[in-house]
């Protein structure tokens, strides 16, 4: 038997209703804040990821799934959405549109990663990029629309983690100085932790072993090494997001875990679980851009796990509509019957009925049965004697009532 490879899964029939909910909620919000949607590649040139989420990350170094085509590119199976839409970005000159650009996607991303609970080697993304301007006003309404769009889900007790952790001025005094803190716990440290404090000292503070963690909750806090400038920004971004009364908590150890972010940094995490589940994280890339060969031009985003967001929803019981189905089964007693059966349900789809057709030779009685099964509010039942009248019966599968109509008036009826 084959199965899906791990850390994969299959999206059920049943499962559709929460997948399209939020595909529609992903499209409400980004329709109130101005964001269009963008569709990229499932895989770009690997260089456009080893660029920029950072040669020293986990997602780099581990997790990309890497491979050289036909033609001897190599290529990588999109780890993060970002930088695929920076590609375009350039790409497509929409330097020239008015800034900033907003655009949105919903894609599948692919990460080698060990699987569990919320962590899958594929799973999808909602995400949209901002890029073309550096006011914190449009840090304030990224974050905005981050928590209006987990506010229209229904999810509740979420909390809003916030840093700042500077620019390419600020950051390497900072640097400098966790590392000297850390150079005094290096015994105390996990293996990974020990190769982070060369590599990528920031994320030393990002470990999720606990004995780690005390030693990060002491730790120097970036926001007291900002620069004059990104300091301000920090000061005005947390003055907005008080104007909108958005709750957030500055959290000195949130970094994220990949390379290309500068200033402002968040994540929306459940409060009971904390950074382990985060539902959805983003932050600035303002050096990003010009990495990738353009102009200095100044970004932020944010992406969602949809699969985690479902995972919410669920533990939180929040039920989403189901999707619509045919409520109407058409059956059929004898030869003669079936071929208008086959016509009748056919009319009725041209009509935008939803129906569906009793197939295979079952008696009636099996006939509604399956119409049981299928849902079905009314099935109508075709026999010789109806087509000799010109009629068709009609029953409603709650009551089991029936009654003879003209077939000329049936989809009035159902309609
Ligand atoms: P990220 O934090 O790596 O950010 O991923 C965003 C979200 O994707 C996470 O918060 C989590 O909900 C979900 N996620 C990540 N990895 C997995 C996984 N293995 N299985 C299931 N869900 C997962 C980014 O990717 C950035 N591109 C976000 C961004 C946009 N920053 C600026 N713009």
């Amino acid at each position: 038997m084959y199965r899906v490879p791990r850390g994969t899964s299959d999206i059920l029939p049943e499962e559709q209703a929460s997948w399209r909910y939020i595909e529609q909620k992903v499209a409400n919000v980004c329709q109130l804040y101005g964001y269009e949607r963008i569709d990229a590649p499932t895989f770009e040139d690997s260089q456009l990821f080893s660029r920029s989420a950072g040669e020293g990350t986990d997602i780099v170094e581990k997790e990309m799934y890497t491979f050289q085509d036909k033609g001897g590119n190599k290529i990588t199976l999109r780890p993060e959405g970002t930088a695929p839409v920076c590609r375009a970005y350039l790409e497509h000159g929409m330097h020239n549109l008015p800034q900033p650009v907003k655009l949105y996607y919903i894609a599948s991303i692919f990460r080698y990663e060990r699987p569990q609970a919320g962590r899958y080697r594929q799973h999808y993304q909602f995400g949209y990029e901002a890029i073309g301007d550096d006011d914190p006003a449009l840090d304030a309404e990224v974050i905005d629309m981050a928590w209006q769009f987990f506010l229209s889900l229904g999810l509740q007790n979420l909390s809003l983690q916030l840093n700042s952790i500077g620019c390419k001025q600020c950051r390497p005094q900072y640097l400098a100085r966790l590392k000297d803190y850390y150079v005094n716990y290096t015994r105390q440290l996990c293996p990974d932790c020990k190769t982070r404090l060369n590599r990528n000292p920031l994320r030393l503070l990002d470990c999720k072993k606990p004995s780690c963690q005390k030693i990060a909750n002491s730790a120097p806090r970036s926001i007291d090494y900002l620069c004059p400038q990104c300091d301000e920004h920090f000061n005005q971004l947390k003055k907005y997001l008080d104007l909108l009364a958005l709750p957030f908590v500055v959290n000195h150890c949130l970094v994220r875990g990949l390379d290309y972010y500068t200033r402002t940094v968040f994540e929306i995490q459940p409060e009971a679980e904390g950074a382990q589940s985060t539902v959805g994280g983003g932050g600035r890339y303002d050096d990003l851009i010009e990495e990738l060969g353009g102009k200095p031009t100044p970004a932020i985003g944010f992406a969602a796990g949809i699969e985690r967001i479902i995972l919410n929803l669920k533990r939180q019981n929040i039920s989403v509509p189901a999707l619509p189905r045919p409520q109407v089964f058409i059956a059929y007693v004898g030869n003669e019957a079936r071929g208008e059966a086959i016509k009748l349900a056919s009319t009725l789809r041209r009509a935008g009925i939803g129906v569906i057709e009793a197939i295979g030779t079952k008696s009636l009685k099996a006939q509604l049965r399956q119409a049981n099964t299928f849902g079905a509010h009314h099935t109508v039942i075709i026999g010789e004697q109806e087509i000799k009248s010109g009629t068709v019966i009609l029953r409603d599968m709650t009551t089991a009532e029936q009654k003879t109509v003209p077939i000329s008036e049936l989809e009035g009826l159902l309609k």
